[in-house]
């Protein structure tokens, strides 16, 4: 069985004595569980002092975005290679980059890229907006961000991907309408089908797939227990230490409970 993963995306919050606080307080709340792997991505500037708190048999770390050259003049960007060895993770085309920052298919696709060249695996957020979803667009923008993302990978490199679903309007700055797993579970369907049209059923079985929005405490179960999501994203929710290792426990519980 596959690890279920569970990482936290503290967004653009907390300091450097905050985000120390809130890792130790998490710490201090999580066993080492060999079924569940966890995962925080605090902010760039926390990210190297926090790595010298953590015991990394606990808690993997991720950055929350990088760029995609290796170095040269891009002033004030952070480029994968730099963050080699100190990153486990990095989450690419999450949709507040995607809305806010304009990010589109092909500079995702170079970030995706870019991961994979410093072995890092990335998280590759996809996810359709509301629009997107009355106007019965969804499988065609779940089929363009991942093709799109992964084109420049083997089969090989993308067993090392980890692809998030994140309706945009599921996600609590976008509107956190709830998505019920009944509606989550066919676009998990889609995405790893996509994933097997491509580079077949050995990448499509071993890419995980993990959930996020608006994940928390209560709704973690229900989303985890949807066959084939191996993990969450939660937002907010990761800011909260009870939350969060609530969300870690039942990860805990539910990979006990299966046969
Ligand atoms: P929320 O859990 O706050 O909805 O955020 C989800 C998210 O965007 C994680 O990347």
């Amino acid at each position: 069985m596959k690890r279920v993963l569970i990482i936290g995306n503290w967004k653009m919050n907390l300091n450097v004595h905050e985000a120390s606080i809130l890792v130790k307080r998490i710490s201090d709340l999580i066993q080492v569980h060999r079924e569940v792997e966890v995962a925080i991505a605090p902010s760039m500037l926390t990210l190297q002092p926090i790595s010298q708190q953590i015991d990394t048999r606990k808690i993997s770390l991720a950055a929350q975005n990088a760029y995609y050259k290796d170095e040269g003049a891009y002033t004030g960007e952070v480029s994968f290679n730099m963050l080699r060895n100190l990153v486990k993770y990095v989450i690419v085309g999450h949709s507040e980059r995607r809305i806010y920052f304009h990010e589109d298919l092909e500079v995702i696709r170079d970030k995706v890229t870019a991961a994979i060249r410093n072995d890092i695996s990335p998280v590759l957020c996809v996810g359709e907006s509301h629009q997107e979803k009355t106007e019965g667009e969804t499988k065609r923008v779940i089929h363009d961000q991942v093709t799109t993302a992964l084109s420049n990978l083997t089969a090989e490199d993308v067993e090392k991907v980890v692809i998030a679903y994140e309706p945009v309007w599921a996600i609590s700055t976008f509107g956190g309408e709830l998505a019920k797993p009944s509606v989550v579970k066919p676009i998990i369907d889609l995405i790893r089908y996509n994933v097997k049209e491509l580079y077949g059923e050995k990448a499509a079985a071993s890419l995980r797939i993990i959930y996020g929005g608006s994940v928390d405490d209560q709704t973690a179960p229900g989303y985890l227990e949807i066959e084939g999501v191996n993990g969450l994203l939660p937002g907010s929710a990761s800011l909260n230490y009870h939350k969060f290792s609530e969300i870690v426990n039942s990860a805990y519980r539910l990979t006990h409970k299966k046969p």
